[in-house]
């Protein structure tokens, strides 16, 4: 299924809550040269607002300009050059050239402008009425057209070939990077364009950092965690997926029920993701189903609830359930029109506040970490002192962590799991 894009820019305009007198320019963004070699770009990536209008991958410079008080659309594209035909074999897209672009802007000359996407020069824009315009757009491209959801389930199954071609090398002796290589693989084998994102591999206390790199780092021991957040990207839809193994098999004591404390809130979380329903108040179930677990574990004392309320589940949870995936790894995240940032420190983190509606397309991603520098600060110690057992949580500093991600599509019923091909525990 393709998508159209002309009928997507007619459906959403309206959305958009632009005044006649004002129009909307979107750029695609330009090439950026690598500082040593002149002729050379990084890969280019158009800005996700005006690839979503346009479908364009590749039109460096395009822009994507609408006229409220005509409510038509004008693309201004990049005119190919014979270089380009020759040596990167680029085609010309439809549209008008981009040098009619300032004619175009000069004829609406005094108007007021909201400038999204990338920048572009030499237009002098609102900058609150473009804030407002992309908050309005970003709220309309949430829920996810039918075309959509098929090139994330594309995705998803490519990025479930990685995750099994990387069974095998989850045993001491293999290397974060040789993880890495194999998942990879089975990503593009499956059919990706490319990763989603910088593939994360941590291998024991490297688990527990969110952002880590592959290294040659290797698994040492049997028992050991292995956590494993990457995803496939195709057509410039994004998969994202954690899954945290125990080197060599299921785990024993401690590791185990850590593994399993976090499971059982994902699983929780995940049927939670119904229309209607408010994400803080997923966020907000799923760390009180960790803290009753680690309760149970004798690693805090107290009620799970009043527990929270105290946010002593910073300790070990210190992020959010997750955020909206699909065009981008954070998507169109953020907040509930009309609504202000939490302030709360424990949701600093959290990266959207809204009400989940049919059609999108959330991760949810529980997590229990020991992490050195949260666990050694001092004022932490102080502030939880009565309600942490310090000294089991010392014993296990070290190991690491767990996290469990899926994507969860929002429906009119029952969401539907967009990952759960991918095996867990
Ligand atoms: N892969 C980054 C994240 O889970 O948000
Ligand atoms: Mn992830
Ligand atoms: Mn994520």
């Amino acid at each position: 299924m393709s998508i159209d894009h002309a009928a997507r820019r007619a459906r959403i305009a309206p959305a958009l809550g632009l005044h006649a007198d004002e129009i909307l320019v979107v750029g695609a963004g330009q090439p950026v040269p690598k500082p040593e070699v002149s002729e050379q770009h990084f890969p280019f990536v158009a800005h996700q607002e005006y690839y979503y209008l346009t479908g364009h991958a590749e039109a460096p410079g395009g822009i994507i300009a609408y006229d409220a008080k005509t409510r038509e659309w004008t693309s201004f594209v990049p005119e190919v050059t014979e270089m380009e035909r020759v040596w990167d074999g680029t085609e010309q897209l439809p549209g008008e050239f981009l040098s009619r672009f300032p004619a175009w802007l000069a004829a609406r000359a005094g108007r007021k402008i909201a400038a999204l996407g990338a920048p572009i020069v030499g237009v002098q824009s609102d900058d609150e009425l473009s804030a407002r315009i992309r908050e309005n757009l970003k709220h309309a491209r949430r829920p996810k057209e039918n075309g959509e959801i098929e090139i994330m389930q594309r995705a998803a199954f490519a990025t479930a070939e990685g995750y099994t071609a990387v069974q095998p090398f989850l045993s001491p002796g293999f290397s974060e990077r040789r993880m890495q290589i194999e998942l990879e693989a089975g990503f593009f084998r499956g059919g990706a364009t490319t990763t989603g994102y910088g593939t994360i591999v941590g291998v024991g206390a490297q688990a527990a950092v969110f952002h880590g790199s592959p290294s040659p780092h290797r698994i040492a021991k049997a028992g050991d965690f292995i956590l494993i957040d990457a995803g496939a990207e195709v057509e410039r839809y994004v998969i994202d997926v954690t899954r945290t193994y125990i080197a060599g098999g299921s785990g024993t004591g401690f590791q185990r029920d850590l593994y399993m404390a976090v499971k059982t809130a994902q699983v929780r979380a995940c049927a939670k993701c119904v229309s209607g329903t408010e994400w803080k108040d997923i966020h907000f179930g799923a760390a009180i189903d960790m803290m009753g677990s680690l309760v149970d574990m004798g690693v805090l004392k107290g009620n799970p609830t009043s527990l929270v309320e105290q946010e002593a589940h910073m300790l070990f949870f210190p992020h959010g359930i997750g955020h909206m995936v699909g065009l981008g790894v954070r998507d169109a995240s953020g907040l509930e029109p009309g609504r202000e940032k939490d302030p709360r420190p424990c949701l600093k983190s959290l990266r959207m506040d809204l009400i989940l509606r049919p059609g999108y397309v959330v991760t949810v991603e529980p997590g229990l970490y020991l992490i050195p520098a949260l666990i050694n600060d001092p004022a932490r110690r102080e502030k939880y002192r009565d309600v942490v057992n310090w000294k089991l949580v010392e014993q296990h500093l070290g190991i690491g962590g767990v996290r469990i991600e899926d994507n969860l599509l929002v429906t009119d019923g029952a969401p539907i799991n967009l990952t759960a091909a991918i095996p867990k525990l």
